[in-house]
């Protein structure tokens, strides 16, 4: 968890790699969806560039029909969701069909103050869902996603008057799954703001232990 540009993508596609499980995230699959025309894709858009969220049967629905797939029997990396605490509630009954008693949830703390310039310099890559920034964190070839070798490109939500109502999303809505996973003692906080490279071994660290 954490707010809009704390780097959650970015570090859910390590951790993923580096446990060799499934890095699931909502916001991917939703921008796969817009970029694919269909219902959902339709539906989502204009939500998605406005700031917004998409309601939450959508996204349990969406959430629930991921989990069930085989390659998520070994563990996953959840990224973007639950961001509701209705969608948290509504998580509780599919993690426990999923050998969910280990379930750890991160929070990424990054002051507000620097979301904006993380975001405003963001290059995104639509296939593989990789993120990159123009000065911190360059792809080795100018545009070109190092992963799958896709064009990157600018995400339409990362607007600053979207950007705005993300942060203002997630202080309203999520922050109060923030204290939902603290009252079940599985919350650990992470500090966000340092380079890629430092915030990964403060989680490798945590998952370890
Ligand atoms: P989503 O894609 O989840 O967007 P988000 O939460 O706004 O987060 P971002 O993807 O913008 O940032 P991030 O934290 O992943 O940071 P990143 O690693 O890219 O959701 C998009 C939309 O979909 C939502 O607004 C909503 O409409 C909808 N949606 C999704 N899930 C939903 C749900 N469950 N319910 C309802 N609606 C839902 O990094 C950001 C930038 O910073 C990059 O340029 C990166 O290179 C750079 N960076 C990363 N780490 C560092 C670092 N340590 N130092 C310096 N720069 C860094």
């Amino acid at each position: 968890m954490g707010p809009p540009g704390s780097g959650k993508g970015t570090q859910a596609k390590r951790l993923a790699d580096r446990f060799q499980i499934p890095h699931v995230s909502t916001g991917d699959m939703l921008r796969q969806a817009v970029q694919s025309g269909t219902d959902l894709g339709k539906e989502a858009a204009p939500i998605m560039a406005s700031g917004g969220l998409v309601p939450d049967e959508l996204m349990i629905g969406i959430i629930r029909e991921r989990l069930a797939q085989p390659d998520a029997t070994s563990g996953y990396v959840l990224d973007g969701f639950p961001r509701t605490t209705e969608q948290a509630e509504k998580l509780e009954p599919i993690l426990a069909g999923n050998g969910g008693g280990s379930a750890r949830v991160l929070q990424l703390l990054v002051p507000d103050d620097l979301i904006v310039g993380r975001l405003s310099g963001r290059l995104s890559c639509i296939k593989c869902g990789s993120a990159y920034h123009q000065k911190n964190n360059p792809p080795k070839v100018a545009n070109v996603c190092d992963r799958c070798g896709s064009e990157l490109t600018v995400r339409p939500d990362d607007t600053e008057q979207a950007v705005r109502k993300r942060l203002e999303s997630f202080h309203r809505q999520t922050i109060p799954v923030v204290a939902f996973y603290r009252n079940k003692n599985v919350l650990h906080e992470v500090d966000g703001n340092a380079p890629v490279d430092q915030v990964f071994e403060r989680i490798e660290r945590f998952v370890g232990e």
